[in-house]
């Protein structure tokens, strides 16, 4: 187990990632934990952060965990506050390092085992050390930094003022790997184990009670309601609510994969009627995601009573959902939209909370899908919002424009897949703008709608690029969508990136 301790930089989860790509479990955990609290890691990590430690508000470290005789690595402002609090000096640079630094590795130590002197590393910062605390040296300068790296090899503390984590420093996988040979890490991290661990708790934290699960035909609540039927079979039973604002097919695959490959007792409540009535001349963005929301809510709560009962309820909770509130030191966010998903259901509903997937990261989790067997189609399922085609859908939504925009969306997926583009192209869909247009087909005039497609390419989603489809491609999705989607005469391609734009249209 190796803690890292995140001081706010945007890196800090890579961190965590990384060490378990090594095969080593790694948490992330608040800045002023206690030290007493670290007692059981093997190594501990100081992550970057985007303060000064000259600064009064500037974060600090429990004293005491450099006592804890702990490997200890401090990554950028972490190195900083390293050698600030054991004796050393940090000041502000004359000339500050972004992005890509040559650094030269000035002394042997373990850290840099098996790696040249000369290294492409990846810097961000403006501080930084300008006197070494005591019983530490040198391993590594650049040119406007002289105290790049820094060790204590007795009492095994390194300091590294650039960022191991990002791909950017080339064999920054390296020293982390280096620096868990120090600690002695066991690499005992692997999905299998997980698995097994994970169905073993579920086991013996349920009982014999009854569980329930809301499906959304999404990758986390999909592979979270797979695992605990591993683990406890018929007692769990899953609710999946059709609002008639998914995608072409999809309930009918989710009932596929999960009622008759899987035996999962799984409820499909149609509700298209309910969502159509509710949506009645709501035009609003804002309150079309509220209805959908609350409608969903009241749905699934009466299902729940019918059902009857329910001890527990099954979350897709991943990782990063639910370290986003307390931890990360960023400020309150602008609300942009209120999303709506399965994982928010509200705690009223009185359930306890299994939540099998709260450690892991989003890749994590559909290789866990792959090691239970679940299909291609769901494991690499592109993200779907929460209140579904109606945020494709500009204006009101009514039964017509849904029936349209499905049969255009289905033609921009199925060629997507077969120009085999969607490794590059993380979201790739149609956009009904609601607004018609004069054309001509077959030598009559037509007064049709027009469909936007909409594909990006992103890491994050936090932002995002247009993806650059080859034209002949865009050629063959308009082509098709005007000639086998009755009523839509006209087709256009979104060239935005985010920001400006968001993703969906709504
Ligand atoms: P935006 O439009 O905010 O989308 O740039 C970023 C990512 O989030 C997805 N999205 C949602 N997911 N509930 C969800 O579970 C929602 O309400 C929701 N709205 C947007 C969107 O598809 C994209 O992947």
């Amino acid at each position: 187990m190796i803690y890292v301790l995140d001081f706010g930089s945007q890196y800090s989860h890579l961190i965590t990632r990384r060490v378990r790509e090594l095969g080593v479990y790694a948490e992330l955990v608040p800045p002023n934990i206690p030290a007493a609290k670290l007692k059981n890691a093997e190594g501990i990590i100081f992550s970057g952060g985007p303060q000064n430690l000259s600064s009064s508000g500037a974060l600090r470290a429990d004293k005491a965990i450099f006592h804890l005789g702990i490997p200890l690595l401090g990554i950028c402002y972490g190195l900083q506050l390293m050698a600030y609090e054991l004796g050393g000096k940090v000041t502000a640079g004359r000339k500050r390092e972004y992005g890509r630094t040559d650094v030269r590795i000035t002394g042997a130590s373990p850290i840099f085992r098996g790696l040249q002197a000369n290294q492409e590393t990846w810097m961000s910062h403006g501080d930084h050390v300008t006197k070494l605390p005591a019983g530490f040296r040198v391993i590594a300068s650049s040119k406007n930094c002289p105290i790049a790296a820094i060790s204590n090899e007795t009492k095994k503390m390194y300091g590294l003022q650039f960022h191991p984590e990002v791909i950017h420093t080339k064999n920054g996988m390296k020293m982390l790997d280096n620096f868990l040979k120090i600690c002695g890490a066991g690499r005992v991290w692997t999905m299998k184990d997980f698995v097994g661990r994970e169905i073993a708790n579920v086991r013996k934290n349920v009982g014999k009670d009854k569980v329930l699960c809301a499906l959304s035909g999404g990758v986390d609540s999909a592979v979270a309601a797979t695992l605990v039927h591993r683990a406890i079979g018929r007692q769990l039973v899953c609710v999946y609510v059709d609002t008639g604002l998914m995608r072409q097919g999809e309930t009918e695959e989710i009932q596929k994969v999960f009622k008759t490959y899987q035996k999962i007792d799984l409820r499909v409540i149609r509700a298209e009627k309910e969502f159509f009535r509710a949506l009645k001349g709501v035009t609003d963005p804002e309150r079309k995601r509220k209805t959908i929301g609350a409608l969903f809510i009241k749905i699934f709560e009466r299902e729940a009573k019918n059902i009857g009962g329910i001890k527990w309820l099954v979350q897709g909770t991943l990782y990063t959902d639910a370290i986003t509130s307390g931890i990360s030191v960023g400020g309150s966010a602008a609300l942009i939209k209120s999303h709506h998903n399965v994982g928010g259901l509200p705690k009223k509903l009185g359930f306890k909370l299994i939540e099998p997937l709260r450690e892991l990261y989003k890749d994590e989790v559909r290789e866990i899908g792959r090691i239970l067997g679940l299909p291609d189609s769901i494991v690499h399922r592109q993200p779907f919002p929460g209140p579904g085609l109606a945020v494709r859908i500009l204006g009101e939504v009514t039964p017509e424009k849904v029936k349209l925009l499905k049969e255009a969306d289905k033609i921009v997926c199925e060629e997507i897949l077969k120009a085999g583009l969607q490794k590059n192209i993380q979201q790739y869909f149609a956009v009904l703008p609601s607004i018609r247009s004069v054309g001509v087909q077959g030598d009559a005039r037509t007064y049709g709608h027009a469909i936007i497609i909409r594909a990006i390419e992103t890491r994050d989603f936090m932002t995002a690029d247009f993806a650059k489809i080859p034209f002949p491609l865009l050629q063959t999705i308009s082509v098709r969508i005007t000639n086998e989607v009755r009523g839509i005469n006209r087709v256009a391609y979104d060239i935005t990136s985010k920001p400006p734009a968001t993703v969906e249209w709504e």
